[in-house]
């Protein structure tokens, strides 16, 4: 699952209660034996008794118009819906994303050396593949830290990673993309990547942006570098069924969000009792995506103490995914102080990948 808005409470169901509660909790993964061990650590930086009990989806349901964070996507049938969306013949993104890491990953990585390579949001890991094929290639020390919400598919990739790729070593962060920037650890190379691709900066809204910005600047010693994935800006009938496919998953993902808060809060929303809504606001170049109530009724949340009435043609805003320029957005990022190294696009110029590197301060 890709990290997008994602919040601390997000984590709290995800990561694993069991283990020790510290904020700066680090396990070596010995299970596998001494050598699998040595190479993967992984960190807590969330703290599950920050668990915020849902007063976030209180307050969307009780504001005009209604609004539920993007983070109660994420269930496990929710991250598994959205790995199938990534499949999907009219999901372009994805896959063009991966065909551009194919063709041009080995210039990325000529063009940063060996480096740390720090992914926010990295979920299965697998586009980065590509990249650390690359990273193989040049030799020398390799180290990935990948970061995640989800403890169980940062694990369970970490693994994989580890046994795929023999001087490969990793250091998972179980963490917010947040607290991630604010706490990475020392690099152990001479320098560093910090790779975000998916087009997830697309799911925050402008100010989330330019904090995000912040962040990552904060994070980045001069001279360091930043790998951003962005969905462009293309036709609205390339982009419309990208987020309402023909065989219904996004559908599904996206009305899958009230089955969840039915289980966590105790709920009886009738999820046959809306639809999905997704369309692009062309003034705003995003995709928004909503639930939208079919007829007036009521709907019980227990758990939260909470009943709310929706009228007839009444939504729910879900998500937003912002369609970019590569022009603006390397202006945006210069303005910063991030140095535009490369851009690389695919032939339809549907989707782009920017290598930018954090420039001296004077
Ligand atoms: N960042 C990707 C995008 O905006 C993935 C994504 C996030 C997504 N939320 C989604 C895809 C909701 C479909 C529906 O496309």
């Amino acid at each position: 699952m890709a990290a997008w808005d994602i919040e601390i409470f997000q984590a709290v169901w995800l990561c694993s209660f069991t283990r020790k509660l510290d904020v700066r909790n680090i396990t070596q993964d010995t299970a596998a034996g001494s050598r699998l061990g040595q190479r993967l650590t992984i960190e807590h930086l969330l703290d599950p008794l920050a668990m915020t009990g849902g007063t976030d989806a209180i307050a969307g349901l009780t504001q005009t118009p209604k609004t539920l964070p993007a983070k109660y996507f994420y269930d496990d049938r929710g991250s598994q819906l959205f790995e199938d969306i990534c499949e999907l013949p009219e999901y372009y993104p994805t896959r063009t994303e991966t065909a551009i890491l194919q063709e041009f990953a080995g210039q990325i990585a000529g063009m940063t050396g060996p480096c740390e390579l720090i992914e926010l949001g990295s979920g299965s890991s697998t586009k980065t593949r590509l990249l650390l094929d690359a990273y193989q290639k040049l030799g020398g020390a390799m180290r990935y830290v990948p970061v995640d919400v989800s403890a169980e598919i940062l694990q369970s990739s970490a693994e994989q990673l580890i046994a795929d790729y023999s001087t490969l070593q990793v250091h998972g962060l179980v963490s917010t993309y947040e607290m991630a920037l604010a706490a990475l650890p020392p690099t152990q190379l001479q320098t560093r990547t910090v790779a975000f691709l998916g087009s997830s900066l697309g799911n925050f809204p402008p100010d989330k942006c330019d904090a995000f910005f912040a962040q990552v600047i904060g994070a980045l010693a001069e001279g360091e570098y930043f790998l951003l994935g962005i969905d462009l800006q293309k036709p609205k009938e390339v982009l419309e069924p990208a987020y309402d496919d023909s065989q219904g998953v996004t559908a599904a993902f996206n009305l899958n969000m009230l089955s969840h808060l039915n289980w966590r809060f105790g709920g009886n929303f009738d999820t046959g009792l809306f639809d999905h809504w997704a369309f692009y606001n062309s003034e705003q170049n995003q995709i928004e995506m909503h639930l939208r109530c079919l007829r007036s009724h009521s709907v019980r949340l227990d758990a939260l103490n909470l009943n709310v009435d929706f009228a007839a043609g009444e939504t729910i805003h879900t998500e937003v995914s912002r369609k970019f320029e590569l022009k603006a957005m390397q202006e945006y990022m210069e303005k910063q102080g991030l140095k535009t190294l490369k851009v690389w696009t695919d032939a339809k110029g549907w989707f782009g990948l920017i290598l930018c590197q954090l420039e001296p301060i004077n």
